[in-house]
């Protein structure tokens, strides 16, 4: 005896997957962004260093609107977040490599003999909820 007809078991299959698509949607969208810090932490004009999964990454806000890139230089680790924030670019504190903060690249390169070409930084997607910062983990 069957328990379902063929085309029972067809629709059974697909609100099954439906259901676990839209699970998959939802983790990806909801748990794609963490929160890094609060708001009021990173007033207009200025920086802020955070951690997210072992990386540090520098929350940059402009005139109210959030970025985020690596905060270490990529040309020998400088902390960008001790640099200087003028406009749109950060100034990397140790030999002045300059990085544009609303896409993470780079500007200048640094000024020390014989440096090769740096990379630019890696830019992270930011969005406000609330007083909430949030930062992508991809
Ligand atoms: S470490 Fe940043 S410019 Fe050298």
């Amino acid at each position: 005896m069957e328990r379902f007809s063929q085309w029972q078991s067809v629709y059974i299959l697909f609100f099954y997957l439906w259901f676990i698509i839209g699970i998959c949607f939802c983790g990806v969208y909801v748990l794609g962004f963490v929160k890094v810090a609060e708001a009021s932490e990173v007033p207009s004009g200025k920086m802020k260093k955070v951690e997210l999964e072992g990386k540090e990454i520098l929350i940059v806000n402009l005139d109210g609107k959030y970025y985020a890139i690596g905060n270490k230089c990529t040309h020998m680790g400088g902390d960008l977040s001790k640099g200087s924030l003028s406009g749109n670019m950060v100034t990397c504190p140790r030999h002045k490599a300059t990085f544009d903060v609303t896409s993470g690249k780079v500007v200048s390169g640094p000024k020390f003999p014989l440096s090769p070409k740096i990379k630019d930084e890696k830019s992270y997607k930011v969005k406000l909820e609330g007083n909430d910062v949030l930062v992508s983990t991809e």
